[in-house]
């Protein structure tokens, strides 16, 4: 059946990529996450979408010109005008804490498509291992460079191609570096798309799904996981569904 993943957490409700965000995801009934991570100055591994803090924060700067401890300070629920306290930007390594005995599964967004951020593949394959996590894992980034130099440490997780692209042969292109997983925009799986990924044998997890409409399009279309904004309306229509 299809999963349903919360896209940065339940991020159509909460503050994006923040630990309120994935436990309002995991109550929602979401099979798993997205969450997008980057590296601080001092190396750590944190969970956030942009390369800068300005959108997402009350601080401004490059996420990668600040310490861990300096970001902490920082509050990634600022747009919610204190409605929910104070939410810093989390490390891989706190979420890891609070999913770690939970039947829950994580997609980790590689950020490295605009800084490299090289090295950040073997912090996270650290992580994981640390955890025991490597069987609740799939890695993504439009960077198919990263996701190849991760895979080359790591053969034994699950990887994505990330696109959001028409590409023609996404599903051959994915399958001959024996990449498992594609994951497209939505709005690109046109009936041909989605059988020549088939065809090639690629698990299809596709964003960002939010619309009662593309929900049933696309579990009539067989993809295997939705990642959307809200997973109690994924839940729902799922549920509807089987
Ligand atoms: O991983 C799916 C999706 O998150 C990719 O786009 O910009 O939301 O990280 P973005
Ligand atoms: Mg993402």
């Amino acid at each position: 059946m299809v999963k349903n993943f919360a896209h940065r957490g339940f991020s159509g409700k909460f503050p994006e990529n923040t630990l309120l965000a994935f436990e309002k995801a995991i109550e929602a009934g979401a099979d798993g996450a997205e969450l997008d991570v980057q590296l601080t100055k001092d190396g750590e591994v944190v969970i956030i979408h942009d390369e800068t803090i300005d959108r997402t924060t009350n601080g401004k700067g490059y996420v990668v010109n600040y310490t861990y401890e300096e970001l902490s300070k920082f509050d990634a629920s600022y747009i919610y005008t204190g409605k929910l306290g104070f939410n810093k930007i989390p490390t891989l390594r706190e979420y890891f804490e609070l999913i770690k005995n939970l039947d829950f599964i994580t997609n980790i967004e590689l950020k490295t498509g605009i800084n490299e951020y090289l090295g950040i593949e073997e912090k996270v394959h650290n992580l994981i291992k640390e955890y025991k996590l490597e069987k609740r894992v799939i890695i993504s980034s439009f960077n198919h460079f990263s996701v190849l130099r991760m895979k080359k440490i790591a053969p034994e997780l699950k990887y994505g191609f990330l696109s959001e692209d028409w590409i023609i042969n996404a599903g051959a292109y994915t399958a001959s570096h024996g990449v498992e997983c594609y994951h497209p925009r939505f709005n690109n799986l046109i009936p041909e798309v989605v059988k020549e990924l088939k065809e090639n044998g690629l698990e299809i997890n596709t964003w960002t799904v939010n619309k009662e409409e593309d929900i049933k399009d696309l579990i009539n279309k067989k993809v295997d996981i939705l990642i959307g904004n809200f997973p109690d309306l994924t839940r729902k229509i799922i549920n509807e569904n089987k």
